[in-house]
């Protein structure tokens, strides 16, 4: 990770002023994939790839934001309602906004941003810069909010400013996740359990390079058809307000007034979600065989049922099969592109990681970007 100091200092020299310094990670979702929103299950990770956020008071009315990222400053006025403009300050934008919603005053400030979540990779760099702006700005106006509501403002920047329908998975694993655990999410009531991850168990992140996006397009769609099954299901014997609320038996009775789309997109999230529950039981008693076996099945799901994956990551998940110390591998996040996650046994993570590579070049012609990653804490102050 970028060193914070480097950050701070930066800050200093442009803004003359001192900053306060946040760090929110971005997450890796281990099973439970398109199930938030269903108000359902899921298991991610937060990991040491973050956003910093360095903010210090103004006193002339302005916003000013530096993403060093993209070496890019952007001005606005404190007091005008912030518009959405498709950049990337309607993250930070969409946090004042929301804030300002919640009834809070926001003064002027100067906010430094740097992050190394790869974007577009389907690791949640939009809910990491979400979460550390959240941080930085609640700590200028003196508010402190406990994590699952940072989570929930952060969704709502997403829902309501970005125009991106999404669950609340990512935000809520950027601001609670704890180093070395995975967190098991029940997103209807937001109680959650943490599950150790073991020591000789390695997070391979890897990157097929095909972007990845939440906003509108195939997310909306699924979420749409997955939606239209519970609704029929609902029809018939009510107190199914959610997919989480249905079961495989439901969907063979009604199934057939569904489209076939929509029957399948169901049959993915209802199975994912008992999937989950099942992975974080396997987990929390340390049986990683079963949860590897998870992972496997809730891949076929994702890419066969719900249609979520695509030719590269489908390749990425094939190629590791049989190499020495895989664990489970499946597409992570959104879909549609993005990474995989591969359990792997510790001692083999490097060869993994390096064959996996060489594999997937040779077969698709792309050079992946391969990440050997630890669980990490959730967003915090540093400084
Ligand atoms: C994206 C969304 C999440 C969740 C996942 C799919 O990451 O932001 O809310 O729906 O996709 O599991």
């Amino acid at each position: 990770m970028h060193d914070p100091e480097t950050l701070r200092s930066q800050h200093r020299a442009r803004f003359h002023a001192d900053p306060v310094l946040f760090v929110a990670p971005g997450r890796v979702n281990l099973i439970g994939e398109h199930t938030d929103y269903a108000e359902g299950f899921v298991m991610p990770v937060a990991i040491n790839f973050a956003t910093l956020a360095a903010i210090s008071p103004r006193s002339d009315g302005k916003i000013v934001l530096y993403a060093e990222n993209y070496g890019e400053e952007k001005t606005f006025s404190a007091d005008a309602t912030p518009v959405a403009s498709k950049h990337w300050s309607d993250y930070p934008m969409g946090v004042v906004s929301i804030l300002k919603g919640e009834g809070h005053t926001v003064p002027g400030f100067s906010l430094s941003l740097w992050g190394d979540v790869p974007l577009g990779s389907g690791l949640s760099s939009s809910a990491a810069l979400e979460i550390a702006t959240l941080l930085a700005v609640t700590s200028l106006i003196g508010v402190e909010y406990p994590g699952p509501v940072l989570a929930r403002l952060g969704q709502r920047v997403e829902n309501e400013f970005v125009g991106a329908n999404c669950g609340i998975m990512d935000q809520f694993i950027s601001a609670n996740g704890k180093e070395n655990h995975a967190l098991l999410l029940d997103c209807r009531d937001l109680s959650y359990r943490l599950a150790p991850i073991p020591a000789n168990v390695a997070l391979v992140i890897a990157n097929t390079m095909v972007k990845h996006s939440i906003v509108g397009g195939d997310y909306k769609t699924r979420r749409a058809e997955s939606e239209a099954a519970c609704a029929i299901i609902n029809s018939h014997r009510g107190s199914v307000p959610f997919l989480r609320d249905a079961t495989l038996e439901d969907l063979e009775k009604w199934g057939h007034e569904m489209t076939p789309k929509s029957y399948l997109r169901a049959k993915h999230v209802i199975s994912e979600n008992m999937r989950t529950v099942a992975a974080s039981e396997a987990l929390l008693r340390g049986d990683i065989k079963k949860l590897g076996q998870l992972m496997a099945e809730a891949h076929r799901s994702y890419s066969e049922d719900f249609e979520g994956s695509c030719m590269e990551a489908d390749t990425m998940v094939e190629l590791a099969q049989d190499l020495p110390g895989l664990i489970g591998a499946r597409l992570t996040g959104g879909g549609f592109g993005g990474c995989t996650i591969n359990l792997v046994e510790q001692s083999q993570a490097e060869a993994f990681a390096k064959e996996l590579a060489s594999r997937y070049a040779a077969r698709t012609g792309i050079e992946p970007e391969i990440h050997i990653c630890h669980a990490s804490d959730g967003a915090h102050r540093i400084g």
